[in-house]
């Protein structure tokens, strides 16, 4: 028997309904898919930096580029009583220009800012490691809901982003199913509090992208209408 999650999921006790201000563009589906990333990110802004054990959706580790005060820490926010936003570059951004100067063009509030290598892992593997993120703890209710967005630095056409929305008990709903294709490039936006996620990757290489965490609002809805996906607009 395949592993499912049940209602003693860590994930179920994560709130999923609350009043902070969301993004209409994401209240359909909870994912927008933006144009392939405009501008080349060197390899050597994700291939020169440090890596930390951290797991989280299978065999992961990351690097830090932006955290809560600005040291290499992988862990959420909240440990430093922080909601996650209004992070700070890390050393590690030194090496990152590119990718520093694309997040800063946002212009929205950024949390957490990290590159996650991904060990290849099969679906059923995969599987045991879907979750919602925790994203807004500490985030007063009359701001922004955080959302998280994505940047594919290399090229895994076969791997893809699983996504599930809710049932009525709080649990991933099979029929609610998208895959999200994860080509170099391929650049999207979750509401990851909401979908149920993981990665299915099919490859024999580490998997990397860039992940960064955006308040909701007025910056980051212009800049996603700005940069949505021709085939989705
Ligand atoms: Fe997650």
């Amino acid at each position: 028997m395949s592993f499912w999650p049940n209602r003693e999921h860590w994930s179920v006790q994560i709130p999923l309904h609350t009043s902070h201000r969301r993004l209409d563009v994401l209240e359909p589906t909870g994912v927008v898919e933006l144009a392939p990333m405009p501008v080349e990110v060197p390899a050597s802004e994700w291939e020169t930096l440090e890596y930390m054990d951290w797991k989280s959706g299978g065999d992961t580790n990351f690097a830090p580029l932006a955290s809560a005060d600005g040291e290499l820490d992988c862990r959420g926010f909240w440990d430093k009583g922080k909601t996650d936003k209004d992070a700070l570059w890390t050393v590690n951004a030194e090496r990152t220009p590119t990718i520093r100067a694309y997040v800063d063009a946002v212009g929205a509030n950024f949390g957490r800012v990290r590159i996650i290598k991904l060990e290849p892992q099969d679906r059923e593997t995969a599987i045991r490691s879907i979750h919602r993120d925790d994203n807004n703890r500490f985030n007063p209710d009359d701001e922004g809901w955080v959302v998280r967005s994505w940047v594919e630095l290399t090229d895994n056409p076969d791997s893809y982003m699983l996504l599930m929305d809710n049932d009525a008990d709080g649990l991933p709903d099979p029929t609610t199913e998208r895959r999200v294709p994860l080509h170099r490039g391929a650049r999207f936006v979750v509401d990851t509090q909401r979908l149920w996620h993981v990665v299915v990757h099919n490859g024999t290489a580490p998997r990397y992208a860039l992940i960064t965490s955006f308040e909701s609002g007025p910056a980051l809805e212009s800049w996603i209408h700005a940069n949505r996906h021709p085939a989705h607009v």
